[in-house]
């Protein structure tokens, strides 16, 4: 650490202190609030601004072709605030120039790391200074988020203000992950990219692309053409419960020159994209293209209907160690990621159990059992990764039957497998269904579109730490991060993939990013009104759900009542509600406490603001069978 030392502990010191996200009183008229998601290591708001004129300058250090883009970058989203582009020059030292967007990475502190930064906004010039092109990158997220939304008078061509306001900023964890599911349902790359922009915006950066299901293959691999020209197209799709198949047919998959550009993509905006190719199970789609590669013959038909295959790959035929080392010999030609996702989670052991071929390979390698042998199978292909210089990860099943030796698990079924791999020593990504699966409803299920089940709210995602209190400070350095899953059973098209993802993705963001002592579920959700106005001006189909009141119901059996409470996600929530049917208005009983309901009742409820419905109407049957009457 270097030039900022004394006043980093003086930061450190009043943090507890500060409030952040809040304007100094006095001076709202000139100043807008601070509102960053996710919130910074620390804050400290100035009096004035720096006004934004087409005569600004941006300086970046001679010689520096990142730099050079993410100036660019910079150019492009000032532009599309202010409507006007400003000059982009190359010169040392400009740190005092008058009017000027500094981005330099001299003089950085070290000790923010690879995606750390500086931020210093003054009425002359703003300064970032960040040790690597990560840090620079996040800092112009943080100065984006300092730029004017359209609901606040952006677009007008004139002078924009940015608030004086210094900040030093760095992440907590170095995984912070999305993952999202184009097996189940296929989505074009132009809004992979935008999922990818959503991601950067939050400051996330591990894109988990899961490419691989039972239900489609989405990754071309030249070696072998029918895993894509079969194993990527179905008759149709189940679209709510069983049975209920829409018979459209769907597919898709991409070709090596889109995996390629993606890539680029991500990588430009300090996204490292992980593959996931799932093996032994979750590979129906690879046994209809070449059922030899199963343990009964086949053959098979894609599937239609959602759940476990009882379909995987046989585990004692060679030729299945060929072809998915062949996979992922073009994986990593197509991904310069050190880690890949080799899946390994809901792999049932029924065909290895009654397959010969899988029974011999158990007994000439010495395994105990079927674990052992999805074990064998696992390791098998970590070894042939290592030696294209690559680490893998897998779902926390991976563990069963002995973990490979240098194998990451993301534990998705709970903390209990992520505790128990970093206790071991390894690696661990912390991706509990309960607290980041973000396929789950996350409001009230009548209010909402179809999910696959569940509720995770906003608050729950917000409230999540990864790192399990009872690991020891040497273990607790195994957990390397946390990540949300968009699981696609139910989400068919891109913008249902927004309405799950945010805001929850802010809230998971928060979590990844900013240290814990730090957070304040209040404070984000006051942040959060300005990240939903962002939204608005980016055209992502958010969920306003957060609005909507949810309603738990405890049933005392032998007082025969309940007792109702009432819920928001939004800041300040007011809320009225009616107990006979009746449409709730300002008039209506204002919710303070949990309320007692003795009879029979439609509990009707909504949040407001400023004297008017901001939310959905929430309708709540109470009847005698539920007061076990
Ligand atoms: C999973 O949800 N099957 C990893
Ligand atoms: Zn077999």
């Amino acid at each position: 650490m270097r030039k900022f030392s004394g006043l980093l502990l003086v930061w450190m010191v009043t943090l507890g202190a500060m409030s952040h996200g809040y304007a100094q009183k006095g001076n709202q008229n000139q100043q807008r609030e601070i509102s960053i998601i996710p919130l910074p290591l620390s804050l400290q708001q100035q009096a004035g601004s720096f006004q934004l004129t087409p005569k600004t300058t941006i300086y970046v250090d001679p010689h520096d072709a990142e730099l050079k883009l993410l100036a660019g970058m910079l150019v492009d989203q000032l532009n599309s605030v202010a409507g006007y582009k400003v000059p982009v020059e190359e010169k040392a030292g400009a740190h005092k120039k008058k009017n000027a967007i500094v981005l330099t990475k001299k003089q950085g502190v070290d000790s923010l790391g690879k995606e750390g930064y500086s931020l210093v906004v003054k009425p002359e010039n703003i300064v970032l200074q960040a040790p690597e092109g990560g840090g620079i990158f996040y800092g112009l997220q943080s100065i984006y988020q300092l730029l004017p939304t359209q609901a606040e008078g952006s677009g007008s061509k004139g002078s924009i203000s940015i608030p004086a306001v210094t900040i030093l900023d760095k992440p907590r964890y170095s995984w912070r992950g999305m993952m999202l599911d184009v097996g189940r349902y296929f989505y074009p790359v132009d809004f992979i990219k935008k999922f990818i922009d959503y991601m950067a915006m939050h400051k996330l950066n591990t894109f988990h692309w899961h490419l691989t299901e039972d239900h489609g293959w989405r990754m071309e691999v030249k070696k072998h053409p029918r895993l894509t020209q079969i194993g990527a197209f179905r008759k149709g799709t189940q679209v709510n419960g069983p049975n209920q198949i829409d018979y459209r047919p769907h597919g898709g998959f991409y070709t090596h020159e889109q995996i390629r550009d993606v890539v680029a993509y991500a990588a430009a905006r300090y996204v490292n994209v992980v593959p996931e190719i799932d093996m032994p199970g979750h590979t129906l789609a690879v046994l209809v293209a070449y059922p030899e590669l199963s343990c009964t013959g086949g053959p098979f038909e894609m599937p239609l209907q959602w759940g476990i295959q009882d379909e995987i790959l046989c585990a004692g035929n060679e030729k299945t160690y060929t072809v998915m080392t062949d996979v992922l010999s073009e994986v990593a030609d197509l991904f310069p990621s050190p880690i890949v996702h080799i899946g390994g989670d809901e792999a049932p052991k029924k065909r290895w159990k009654a397959c010969g071929k899988c029974q011999a390979r158990i007994k000439s390698e010495n395994l105990k059992d079927e674990h052992e042998l999805q074990s064998y199978f696992i390791t098998r292909m970590e070894n042939f990764l290592l030696t294209k210089n690559k680490k893998i990860i897998g779902w926390d099943e991976i563990m069963e039957g002995g973990l490979a030796p240098n194998a990451s698990v993301m534990s998705w079924r709970g903390i209990r497998g992520g505790i128990a791999a970093a206790k071991q020593g390894h690696d661990v990504v912390m991706s509990p269904t309960d607290f980041l699966y973000l396929d789950y409803y996350q409001n009230y299920a009548p209010l909402e579109p179809k999910a696959i089940g569940g509720l995770l709210t906003l608050e729950r995602v917000y409230k999540y730490e990864p790192t399990p209190a009872e690991l020891t400070p040497q273990e607790a350095k195994h957990i390397i991060g946390t990540q949300g899953n968009v699981w696609a059973e139910y989400i068919h098209s891109p913008e249902k993939v927004e309405y799950f993802a945010y805001p929850r993705g802010a809230a998971l963001a928060e979590v990844a990013w900013t240290k814990p002592t730090l957070k304040n579920w209040d404070n984000f959700k006051k942040r959060l009104e300005k990240q939903y106005e962002r939204y608005e001006d980016m055209g992502i189909n958010y969920s306003r759900s957060a609005y909507n009141v949810l309603p738990r119901v405890a049933v005392n059996e032998k007082e025969k009542q309940a007792t109702v409470t009432l819920e928001t996600f939004y800041h300040e929530p007011v809320i009225y509600y009616t107990v006979d049917g009746s449409e709730p208005t300002l008039e209506s009983l204002k919710y303070t406490v949990p309320f007692l309901v003795k009879d029979p009742s439609v509990i009707k409820a909504a949040g407001f603001r400023d004297g008017k419905r901001i939310g959905e109407v929430t309708v709540r049957h109470i009847s005698d069978k539920d007061l076990k009457k």
